[in-house]
């Protein structure tokens, strides 16, 4: 069998949990055939993965004698920029930030909005797309749950507009804020694209993406239709110790989206009547994290009754929180700002 065969059969090995190949993925560096031996290099960060695609590549090489090598990646911590030549469907926006996280319900929105918010009173000009198409929760957050879907002259999206950004989310298109989206992935990722091709924008400074938690085909189709420039993690301690968030960093190297880094939310809890720091989940975990797979912790905020208050209510912290509220985004807007 020719090179060119041992390929075709690789391009019909999908990377475990998504529907794209490690060809496409271009995660099949090098193919040796020496007679009835094949040597296959793969470049691959998840080494939780190893085993199990080690089996695919085996499996659709059966008859031959096979041996796969996993070349370790380049180790760097941030590869800006150096995604591979993806489509760039969002040319109106300079800078694209995807904030994303292993699972829900750890602050992934919170920090979206706080981020998006935190960098147009720097004077950037900011929009907000609420890609989470399972759990849009952007709009309440914003006060702009009541919006409804509007197109102009042009025939293009109005994105919401409130405290200085554009915002869109397909929580905008159902009758009702709290109508449940029942979407297959592909009908969410065509909802998506949409909005990053028919919403009138105008030019972006920055354009920040809540992404749905973990990995998949929503995260794989941001990551080749847009040229991201940063990806930021949310992560909350308890998460750290079931190792989900590795996942998800792991996965975006392996993918090619760079890490800008990590947050580390609800890190330690306020009391509000006293103001007491209760470390309930020890220290350093974020830091740890960030160390291990080499990716910078761009902060760690609390647990406390103020943000969780204010979010719910639209008061997004950042401009209407007290001033310890307001610094802890700040400080990551900062950092974020420092690495595009
Ligand atoms: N640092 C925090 N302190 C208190 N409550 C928070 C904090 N961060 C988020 N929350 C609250 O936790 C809930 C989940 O946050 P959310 O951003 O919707 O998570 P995700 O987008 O990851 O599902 C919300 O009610 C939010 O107000
Ligand atoms: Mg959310």
């Amino acid at each position: 069998m020719s090179k060119a065969q041992i390929e075709k059969r690789l391009k019909k090995i999908t990377y475990p949990g998504l529907d794209k190949s490690l060809v496409t993925l271009k995660i099949v560096k090098d193919i040796q055939v020496r007679g009835k031996s094949v040597k296959i290099t793969l470049s691959m960060a998840n080494e939780e993965l190893f085993g199990e695609v080690e089996k695919r590549v085996k499996d659709a090489l059966g008859e031959y004698e096979t041996e796969v090598v996993f070349a370790a990646q380049k180790q760097k911590s941030t590869n800006y920029g150096s995604t591979q030549n993806p489509n760039n469907r969002a040319k109106y926006a300079k800078k694209i930030v995807a904030v994303s996280s292993g699972k829900g319900g750890v602050g992934k929105s919170t920090v979206a909005v706080n981020l998006a918010v935190g960098l147009a009173q720097e004077g950037k000009k900011v929009g907000l797309l609420d890609a989470d198409v399972y759990g849009p929760s952007v709009p309440r957050m914003m006060q702009l749950e009541h919006e409804k879907l509007r197109w102009n002259e042009k025939d293009k999206i109005v994105p919401a507009e409130n405290f200085g950004i554009k915002m869109m989310s397909v929580g905008l298109t159902t009758p009702q804020p709290d109508t449940p989206l029942v979407w297959r992935s592909s009908v969410a990722v065509s909802a998506l694209i949409q909005f990053l091709d028919d919403v009138d924008w105008g030019q972006l400074d920055i354009l920040v993406i809540d992404m749905p938690p973990g990995t998949g085909d929503v995260q794989l189709t941001m990551a080749q239709e847009l040229n991201l420039s940063a990806a930021v993690v949310v992560t909350t301690p308890q998460q750290i110790s079931v190792d989900d968030v590795s996942r998800s960093v792991m996965m975006f190297k392996d993918i090619h989206v760079p890490i800008a880094g990590i947050v580390e939310n609800m890190s330690y809890f306020i009391a509000p009547d006293t103001g007491k720091q209760y470390d309930i989940f020890g220290t350093e975990g974020g830091r740890a994290i960030a160390e291990k797979y080499g990716v910078d912790l761009l902060g760690a905020i609390p647990l406390t009754m103020d943000i969780r208050r204010h979010s719910d209510e639209g008061k997004v912290p950042v401009a209407f929180g007290n001033d310890e509220e307001k610094g802890y985004y700040k400080a990551i807007v900062e950092k974020l700002l420092a690495a595009l």
